[in-house]
């Protein structure tokens, strides 16, 4: 945190205006973070009910605090009326930094990088929260990458102190140092990490959710293993509830960049019960059916 907080120091670019391109899992949060820490947001997804949850997930955390006394009605008002869902793209005009924030797909993310570099003035601040896609191949579809890096939260947004910073071959210090600011302004720990196909964190989770899904492929019941995870390990969580929180379709497609980067070690397994739900779009928590059934 103090190399962090040492390079916000060089920081040029202060970020006044931010966007988030998805409202789902991670752009909602995103959205809500921003708001509740003061920095307005615009919202934009393609999708009329996804920007309809995601403010209904803000509205719901806000009014948890008024509930309990630790927030004004006027204050959560004035912070909901910091976040702008939008299905325009011209809604993005005046962003110092966009976040995007869309599926785990590398041509869908360069598709979205490329037309916002192309829309937005030269020197606006592109991120990624991608979970696993290297830095320097999104970067392929930009111009001019020395903008852009890597914004990687972790779920719940709200909860989770990490924010990895994934600095690309290109990516230039001033951008970096932007990018710890506005994080720190989040309330956020961010570190500084280079590039490299799941980065820190998930170059740890992913192996560990090989693990599992070998010992399921072996016959294992995954709700025993939650269980010792949860109740004797110490964990908040087992992994299959973890993989449900995270989003069935995210793990499948950060366990297929996984495979891809690191062939021997992260070879995708024969009957992967994470592709097996997938193809089922049991999607997690996020359609009420993954590993365990919600509704
Ligand atoms: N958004 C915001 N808040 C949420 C939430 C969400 N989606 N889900 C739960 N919460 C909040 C609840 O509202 C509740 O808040 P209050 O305390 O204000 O009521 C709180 O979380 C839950 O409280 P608990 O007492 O049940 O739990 P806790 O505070 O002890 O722990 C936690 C919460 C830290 C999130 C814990 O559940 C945890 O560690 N979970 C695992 C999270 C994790 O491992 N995330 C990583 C996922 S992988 C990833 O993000 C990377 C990737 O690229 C895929
Ligand atoms: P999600 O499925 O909940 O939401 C994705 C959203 O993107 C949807 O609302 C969809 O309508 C929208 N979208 C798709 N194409 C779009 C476009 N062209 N423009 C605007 N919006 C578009 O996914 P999520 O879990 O929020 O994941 C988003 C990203 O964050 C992924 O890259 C994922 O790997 C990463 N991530 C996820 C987690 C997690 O635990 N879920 C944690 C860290 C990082």
């Amino acid at each position: 945190k103090g190399v962090a907080k040492k390079q916000a120091k060089q920081s040029s670019t202060e970020i006044k205006q931010a966007a988030v391109l998805g409202a789902g899992i991670m752009g909602g949060g995103i959205a809500y973070q921003s708001a509740y820490k003061g920095t307005p947001i615009v919202m934009k997804d393609i999708n009329q009910a996804a920007l309809d949850l995601g403010m209904n997930e803000a509205a719901t955390l806000l009014g948890k605090k008024v509930e309990r006394g630790h927030m004004k009605l006027d204050k959560m008002v004035g912070t909901l009326g910091k976040i702008k869902p939008t299905l325009n793209d011209a809604d993005l005009a005046g962003s110092d930094i966009v976040v995007e924030a869309v599926v785990e797909h590398p041509q869908v993310k360069k598709t979205v990088l490329a037309g916002l570099e192309k829309q937005l003035p030269e020197g606006t601040i592109l991120t990624s929260n991608t979970s696993t896609i290297r830095i320097d191949e999104l970067a392929e579809a930009l111009e001019k990458p020395e903008h852009f890096c890597g914004m990687h939260f972790f779920n719940p947004v709200p909860k989770m102190p990490l924010v990895e910073i994934i600095r690309g071959e290109k990516t230039s210090d001033e951008t970096v140092a932007a990018v710890v600011d506005y994080a720190l302004k989040l309330g956020k720990s961010p570190i500084v990490v280079n590039d490299c196909p799941g980065f820190f964190v998930n170059r740890v989770l992913f192996p560990y959710f090989a693990g599992f899904s070998k010992l399921v492929v072996e016959g294992a019941d995954f709700t025993k293993v939650d269980k010792v995870m949860e109740n004797v390990f110490g964990w908040p969580m087992g992994p299959a509830y973890l993989l449900d929180v995270v989003g069935i379709d995210t793990a499948n497609h950060c366990t297929g960049v996984m495979a891809d980067g690191f062939p021997t070690r992260m070879a995708r397994q024969d009957k992967d019960p994470v592709a097996v739900l997938a193809n089922a779009e049991r999607f997690g928590q996020k359609n009420q059916k993954g590993f365990y059934k919600y509704a």
